[in-house]
C-alpha cells in the first residue's frame, strides 16, 4: 500500500489511476510515499522518510527543492507539454489582449451611463482612443522552444507573424514540431532585434533569472510588447515598467501581477491562468499519477526533472532500483555487494544525469533485508527500494 499526499486539489480523472487497493490518498498524510501538487510550495516543507517521489502536475518545478529531492534519491516528475495547449491559446489572448486595447476599451464600456442611444454616440466618440494594430505581418520572438514554445511559434506563424524562436537547448525533436516558417536565431540579442512582440517561455532557473532586462529591452522596436506566461522572475519587472514609462514599450501582458505591475499604466497582469483550463488540469493530474504509479511498482522513470529517464521491461519479480551519487563511484559498489551477498542478477541497467546513477536491477530471488540495508548503507548510495 502506498499513501500519496496530494498539497494541492489533483484532477480526479487522475487520481483515479492510482487504484484504491494500492493506494491511499489524503490531504493531510503524515509520511507519504510520494506528493502530488500543483503550485504548492514545498521548500518550507519538512521531506518526509519514507518521500519517495514527488509528481508536480504542470511544468514549472520552482515551487519543489528539487536539489534535495536529489540529495535524496526522490524523483521530482512533471508533466511537460500538458498544458501546453491552454498556455498558448492564453498568450495569443495576450497577444490580442495589448495590440487591440481590449482592456482599456472594455473599461471604458463598462463605465458607460445613460440611454443606450447617448451610449451609442460615446462609443463613436469614444472609439478612436482604443484604435489598435493587427498582428498579422508582426514580429513575434519566442525564447524558449519546449512544449509550449514551440506552439506559441507555430500559432504566431498560422496567424500570419513572423516568428523567431530562440532556444540553445532545442532537441531534434522539438526542432521536427516547428512549422517550417518559424525561423531560428543564433543568439538571444540576434532574435531580440528589432522584435515586436516577445514571448518568454523558458524555466525560473539562476540562468534565467532576469532574462528580459533592461539592456535586452533595448534590442526591441520601439513600442513593443513583453509577453510572460512562463514565471514572474524572468523578466526584470522594474526595467519593463521604466520602458513602458519612457515609451519604449507598449504594452506588458503577465499572469503574475505584482505590486508594481498590477495597476501600472501598460502593464496587463492575470492571475496565473496559463494553465487553469478542465483539459490542462485534467491532463497533468493523468501525467503525473501515471508517471509516479510507473516508478513506486516498476521503478520507471519518465519525465523527471533530476532523473535519467529508464524504462526497462522486468525480467524478474524481484527489482532492486538504486540511485547513487556519479562522482563516487557508488552504482559499482552496490553491484559488487550484491554479487558478494550471492544475490543473482538476471538484468541489470544503469543510466546517470548530472550527478545521478539510477540503476535497475532485476534479482532471480528476493534480496535479503539485511542486503538491502547494507546496499543502503554505502557511500553515495542515495536511495535504495526493492520492488516486488
Ligand atoms: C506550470 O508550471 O505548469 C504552469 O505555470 C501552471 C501551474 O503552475 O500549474
Amino acid at each position: 500500500m502506498f499513501t500519496i499526499l496530494t498539497l494541492n486539489p489533483i484532477a480526479k480523472v487522475g487520481l483515479v489511476r492510482l487504484p484504491a487497493d494500492r493506494y491511499r490518498i489524503s490531504g493531510d498524510a503524515a509520511d507519504p510515499d510520494a506528493v502530488l501538487l500543483r503550485s504548492a510550495d514545498m521548500h518550507t516543507r519538512e521531506i518526509a522518510a519514507a518521500l519517495k517521489a514527488v509528481g508536480r502536475a504542470g511544468a514549472g518545478v520552482n515551487n519543489i527543492p528539487v536539489a534535495k529531492m536529489t540529495e535524496r534519491g526522490i524523483p521530482v516528475f512533471n508533466a511537460p507539454g500538458a498544458n501546453a495547449n491552454a498556455v498558448k491559446e492564453l498568450v495569443l489572448a495576450g497577444l490580442l489582449l495589448a495590440c487591440r486595447h481590449i482592456c482599456e476599451g472594455w473599461e471604458f464600456a463598462r463605465q458607460l451611463t445613460g440611454t443606450d442611444e447617448a451610449m451609442s454616440q460615446a462609443v463613436e466618440s469614444g472609439k478612436k482612443a482604443f484604435a489598435g494594430g493587427e498582428i498579422a505581418g508582426k514580429t513575434l520572438v519566442v525564447v524558449g522552444l519546449g512544449a509550449i514554445g514551440r506552439l506559441v511559434a507555430n500559432a504566431g506563424s498560422a496567424l500570419g507573424m513572423s516568428v523567431t524562436g530562440f532556444d540553445p537547448a532545442l532537441t531534434v525533436e522539438g526542432a521536427s514540431q516547428l512549422s517550417a516558417s518559424v525561423k531560428r536565431a543564433p543568439t538571444l540579442d540576434a532574435a531580440l532585434a528589432g522584435a515586436q512582440y516577445l514571448t518568454v517561455h523558458v524555466p525560473l532557473v539562476d540562468a534565467t533569472r532576469h532574462l528580459v532586462n533592461s539592456e535586452r529591452l533595448r534590442h526591441l522596436a520601439p513600442g513593443a510588447v513583453v509577453l510572460n506566461f512562463a514565471r514572474e522572475g524572468i523578466v526584470d519587472e522594474r526595467a519593463v515598467v521604466e520602458a513602458i514609462d519612457a515609451g519604449r514599450l507598449a504594452a506588458y501582458v503577465s499572469d503574475f501581477p505584482t505590486g508594481l505591475t498590477s495597476r501600472h499604466k501598460g502593464c496587463i497582469t492575470l492571475p496565473h491562468l496559463g494553465a487553469s483550463t478542465a483539459e490542462a488540469e485534467d491532463n497533468c493530474a493523468i501525467m503525473v499519477a501515471d508517471q509516479v504509479r510507473d516508478f513506486l511498482e516498476q521503478g520507471h522513470v519518465r519525465n523527471a526533472v533530476n532523473f535519467p529517464e529508464m524504462i526497462v521491461p522486468r525480467t524478474t519479480p524481484y527489482r532492486l532500483v538504486c540511485a547513487s551519487a556519479a562522482s563516487v563511484e557508488a552504482a559499482g559498489r552496490v553491484s559488487d555487494a550484491l554479487a558478494r551477498a550471492g544475490a543473482a542478477i538476471q538484468e541489470t541497467a544503469s543510466r546517470s544525469r548530472g550527478d545521478v546513477v539510477y540503476t535497475v536491477i532485476d534479482l532471480t530471488t528476493a534480496p535479503a533485508a539485511a542486503v538491502v540495508d547494507e546496499l543502503r548503507r554505502i557511500a553515495g548510495v542515495r536511495m535504495v527500494r526493492g520492488i516486488e
